[in-house]
């Protein structure tokens, strides 16, 4: 005997408000949108588990606005109208029957399922794959340039001394995340060459109007959104507190004193995270300023953003091992972010991850493994 059909709402689908065309469901796996009407949204409310026809319509408060409209009459509507949305991929068919005959929704592959992430991840990852809105790059770009408010005093930063260099196969041999550290200050000269090398600005990429820079790590489309912070709590030859790094002068510019909303925001940040039995003498926190690369790549800035963050981490990383610095990274992100040296009311800045750095512990109770002696 053949049973009851069954349905429920398809469970990718997200409710997103559109300026012009009101609510929206959005597919997020496929990236399909749908109109939604608001008996439509209470019928699928009702259909968070299987139901057949019969009681799908008995609790849709909707059945009786749509029998009005002339869209569906009775439960023979409301069966007709599940078949139809099963067509279109907003219910689906969740019945012994349909399972045999191997059918999804309307027939279509879904990817993603059973991947560890929300639908949310999978709403933006599928935006990103679509490539930037039409309407991107309008208006003149927003400059590469922070000129950071707040800012108390300038440290111009030593020249790179050019400590002799590792071959670039020994760095990549050798690079670690190191979570114990020197009980020493990391030297200033040590933290400016990690900068100098990592996020330098070495130029500008034509045409001269888009504001993109050239650094050692690549950046989408040059737009280089990231801005790095010092947390300078023992740094030999510079006072404790925030910096902000202008990777143009090669400077810091001093924000705050050290203080008790520092340490916090280092245990949050860095020292928690990494399970690290001492805070590091020194932290880099990251943020993005998106729109930067939001003028141009509006749709799917945010998965380049992450990616720059990729890239900068571990260029800084291979610069720190290079230089003998022990140095971890951290992916907790504050949103908003809470770093008390950030200006309170700009919006597009996004805090995206966070390097420990110090002198490496003589005597570390994890043992680096040593490399492989030459030869
Ligand atoms: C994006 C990213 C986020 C990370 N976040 C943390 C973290 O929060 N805490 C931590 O202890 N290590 C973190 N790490 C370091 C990894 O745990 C480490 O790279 C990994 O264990 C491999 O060890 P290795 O770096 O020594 O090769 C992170 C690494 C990356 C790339």
């Amino acid at each position: 005997m053949t049973g009851r059909p069954l349905y429920r709402r398809n469970p990718d689908l997200l409710l997103e408000w559109d300026e012009d065309a009101g609510a929206v469901l959005v597919d997020c796996l496929r990236w399909r949108k749908f109109s939604a009407k608001a008996p439509l949204v209470d019928l699928l409310h009702h259909l968070d588990g299987p139901l057949s026809a019969e009681e799908a319509h008995a609790r849709w408060q909707g059945a009786e606005d749509a029998e009005d409209t002339g869209d569906t009459a009775g439960v023979e509507g409301t069966r007709k109208l599940l078949v139809r949305l099963a067509a279109a991929g907003i219910v689906q068919r969740c019945d012994k029957e349909h399972e045999k005959e191997g059918e999804e929704g309307d027939g279509a592959p879904v990817r993603g399922r059973g991947s560890g992430l929300t639908r949310y991840e999978l709403a933006a990852h599928a935006q990103a794959a679509r490539g930037p809105v039409p309407h991107a790059r309008q208006g003149p770009p927003p400059p590469a340039r922070l000129r950071h408010p707040g800012t108390t005093a300038t440290v111009p930063l030593p020249e790179d001394p050019g400590p002799p260099s590792r071959p670039l196969s020994r760095v990549l041999e050798q690079r670690r995340s190191v979570r114990e550290f020197a009980p020493e200050p990391v030297p200033l000269a040590l933290v400016a060459a990690v900068l100098d090398r990592s996020a330098r600005v070495r130029g500008y990429l034509p045409p001269r109007a888009y504001e993109q820079t050239q650094r050692a790590a690549p950046s989408g489309g040059g737009r280089h959104s990231l801005e790095v912070y010092l947390l300078a709590r023992d740094v030999g030859g510079l006072d404790s507190g925030a910096y902000h790094y202008d990777p143009f002068a090669h400077a810091l510019h001093r924000l705050s004193p050290w203080s008790d909303n520092l340490s916090d925001l280092q245990d949050r940040v860095l020292t928690t995270p990494a399970l690290m039995a001492a805070p590091p003498p020194a932290g880099l926190y990251l943020t993005s300023r998106a729109a930067r690369t939001g003028w141009k790549y509006e749709g799917m800035a945010l998965s380049l953003i992450y990616r720059d963050t990729g890239c900068l981490m571990q260029t800084m990383c291979l610069a720190a091992t290079d230089l003998g610095l022990a140095s971890c990274l951290t992916g907790r992100m504050e949103a908003p972010p809470t770093a008390p040296f950030l200006p309170p009311d700009e919006h597009d800045v996004l805090h995206v991850g966070n390097l420990a750095l110090g002198l490496p512990s003589p005597s570390p109770s994890v043992p680096v493994p040593a490399p492989e002696a030459d030869g």
